[in-house]
Order: structure tokens, then sequence, then C-alpha cells
């Protein structure tokens, strides 16, 4: 069978290929091939490998020279706050100046701050900003990205953001999975009616679940903004209806949330930089991906999730960015990684892992996308270097040359084709 397009001349193709979760010392594991091909059929992969693609080529057939270069499977940014209005500089001076992030948020700021401006945006410009991260995902060669909502805490608004990232999806080259994050934090006209506003986010899920907006809940599981029983209690909810679950759990104090994340089965704990030794080896024992966030710390000048004592203990990891405008305000997946190394002491075998198996697997969409494997979706990126660990090594910069989404080249030398 003849293809659309084959990808030749490449030095060398990176991807997973166990059976994810990817766990402990798996995560060490990835296929290298060189000197090999890849050949694409309908905007999925027909084959790869080291050996003879003659066959797969006809007159029609599109020949994508890598010149040598280094191919990944695209990349995937499995925890983002995309949707929001506005942008907070105007914290960063309390920031620097030492004031703790929960201490912003307790004295209307923060996340508030953002809910203020996603409220008064319309549609349109909350489509416009969005677009223009996705843009500059895209050249950082991500495919696939999660998104919360949890800039409205009230229906309305929560809506809007969920249907601009649906609108989004139908549009622009990367695909978005949605979130509903009603239980960011309690929208100040609750102030002092958390258990007023957990109901309303109870009564609101069924409106979300109906409309088909989300396919995930999460919750802001944290002192002084949703306890473990608050989170037991929506999430649980949440579950009901069919939606699956994710926490934020033990970023910032150690509360207990990565526990209760495999209590509930949730598909995964994210943050976790408090989390306890206990829940570490509770997390170790499930299928909960830990999704772990290390430009949060470096932003919030924390310490960094305990990668290492992670993979010890058998967990099954992946990394994300975060993006959003309080404690991540960047959309570099690269740089993510590239703390992976550095900070979270992971090696870049188990951070493409990371990025792109395990990132799939909690959005439970490991069957098209995440690897390089025949019949998954060409989402497929080419790196302007000749192995993994040059993209760890060679920090701060966009290290993509060519994208690929369903096998369409979308960007080619780093521009937008
Ligand atoms: O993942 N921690 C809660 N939510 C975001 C921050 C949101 C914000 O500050 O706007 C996070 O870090
Ligand atoms: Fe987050």
């Amino acid at each position: 069978m003849s293809a659309d397009l084959v990808i030749l001349n490449i030095g060398s193709l990176v991807t997973p290929y166990i059976v994810p979760p990817v766990k402990g010392e798996d995560m060490n594991k990835v296929k290298s091939l060189s000197n090999a091909f890849i050949a694409i059929k309908d905007g999925l992969i027909l084959d790869f490998g080291e050996g003879e693609y003659s066959k797969y080529i006809n007159k029609k057939t599109i020949i994508h020279d890598a010149d040598g270069k280094l191919v990944l499977p695209g990349l995937i940014d499995s925890h983002t706050h995309l949707i929001h209005a506005g942008s907070r500089e105007h914290e960063f001076a309390l920031k620097m100046a030492g004031v703790p992030y929960l201490e912003i948020l307790a004295n209307g700021g923060g996340i508030l701050s953002t809910v203020k401006s996603t409220r008064e945006s319309s549609k349109k410009d909350l489509c416009n900003k969005a677009y223009y991260s996705l843009n500059e995902m895209l050249k950082l060669g991500v495919t696939t990205i999660e998104a919360k909502s949890g800039y409205g805490l009230n229906l309305e608004t929560e809506v809007k953001q969920l249907e601009v990232a649906k609108e989004l999806d139908t549009y622009q080259n990367i695909d978005i999975i949605s979130t509903y994050l009603g239980a960011h934090a309690t929208p100040l006209e609750y102030k002092g009616r958390k258990d007023e506003y957990i109901e309303s986010v109870i009564k609101d899920l069924e409106v979300i679940k109906e409309k088909g907006l989300a396919k995930f809940v999460d919750i802001f599981c944290e002192d002084s903004v949703f306890n473990l029983e608050d989170s037991r209690r929506i999430l649980s909810e949440a579950k009901k209806l069919g939606f699956e679950v994710k926490i934020h759990a033990d970023e910032i104090v150690s509360l207990g949330g990565g526990g209760l994340a495999v209590e509930l089965d949730a598909s995964s704990a994210d943050h976790l930089m408090a989390v306890s030794v206990e829940d570490i080896k509770k997390i170790a024992g499930s299928n909960v991906v830990a999704n772990l966030l290390p430009s949060t710390s470096f932003y919030l000048n924390k310490d960094y999730a305990n990668a290492r004592l992670m993979i010890k203990e058998g967990c099954a990891l992946a990394i994300s960015s975060d993006y959003n405008p309080g404690s991540s305000p960047s959309e570099n997946l690269q740089f993510s990684m590239q703390l992976g190394a550095n900070k979270l002491k992971m090696s870049p075998s188990e951070i493409l892992n990371a990025v792109t198996i395990n990132a799939a697997y909690h959005l439970r969409i490991d069957k098209e996308v995440g690897s390089i494997e025949i019949g998954k979706k060409a989402d497929l990126v080419i790196m302007d270097s000749f192995n993994l660990e040059y993209i760890m090594y060679h920090y701060g910069i966009n290290h993509v040359k060519d994208v690929f989404k369903n096998g369409q080249l979308v960007v080619h030398n780093k521009q937008f084709i």
C-alpha cells in the first residue's frame, strides 16, 4: 500500500513503546531507531522502521527529508489553564517581595483577579488570547493539550470557557481535551459560604455533562481552598455522572490529595510538590499518574516534586507546563522538560515517556497518540538536534524544526505553513 507521505532520512527516531501507564524503572525505556523512515496514510502511521520504504512510495507520495535529525511523537501538555483573560504581572512585585501565593489569593488577588477579568471578557477575546498561546505551543512541538476551566466560578463563565475550548478544538491544529474546574477557588460572592458554593458546583456538574463540555472534573485541593472532604464530595458526585477525575494535590501544603486520588481512582494527581512518602507509595500501587509541573516550582520558588523517589517506588509520571497566568505564565513545555532533567533529575528517556505516552494515558487517549506506533495519529515533531539528550541540555530555546499534525506539515523550519 502506498503512503501519502514518507518522512525519511531520520537520524534518530525515539518513541515510547511500553503499554501505559509506564511506571518506575520502565520509564527509562524507549525505542530508538537510526536511519529510519515513517510512512503515513490518511493522517495515521502506516509503518515505520529502519528497513526498506520504497514500497510505500508512488508518484503522489510526498517525501519529507528529516536531514538526519531527531524525530519524536508530538508532545502532550496534559495540564494547562489555557482559557483565561488578562495577566497578573501586577502581582509579580508582591511575589518577588516574598508575599506567599496563598496569601495573595486570600486577599482577593491571584485566581480571583483572573476570575474577574475572565467574567468580563467576551468569548471572542478569550478565543483570540488562547489562539495566540496555542500557536506558541504548536511551534514548541505540542500537538495535544488538556485545558481546564476554573476562572469563571459561576456556571455562565465556566460554560463560556469550556465552549471556547471546544470551538478552538475545531479550527486550530492542537487537539484540546477539556476539564471542568469549577472548584478552583470560592468566588468572592460566596465568601464565608464555601459549602453553598460546593453545592452549586455539584449542581452545575449535570449541566456540564449534558452539554458534553468536559471529559474530566478537577479540584484545587489545598490548604484554605478546598479540603479533602470537599474534594471527596465533589469528585464522587462527578464520578456518579460518568466524569473521570483529577486533583490538584499537595501542591503547597501536604493535605493528602495524592492519597485521595488513589481512593477515587483519579486519572492523575497533579503537582505533588508536598506529597507525603506514604501517599507516594499509594500512588505507586495504583494506575494514578503523578503529573509533575516543575515550571510551577520554578516560578513560585518552591521545592520540586521528589520525582526520583516516585520513580523508585514505581509511580508513573507525566510532566506538563501548568500554563496559567498566576503560578506558571509560560506555554513552554520544553522548558518544563528541561527542568525535569535539571531539577527533577529525570533522564531524557523518562522525560519523553512523561510528556508523551503517560500524558496520553491519563487523558485517556493513549490508543490514538503518545507514541510512534502503527495505526496511531501521525502527530510528529522533527527536532533541530541529533539526539534526545541535547533537548534537555541546551535549555531555554525552542528545538522544534518541523511539526506534523494528523500527517499534515503545520510548522516547517520553525514557521507556520
Ligand atoms: O495549577 N493551583 C491552582 N491552580 C493553578 C494556578 C492558577 C492561578 O494562579 O491562576 C496551578 O498552579
Ligand atoms: Fe494547575
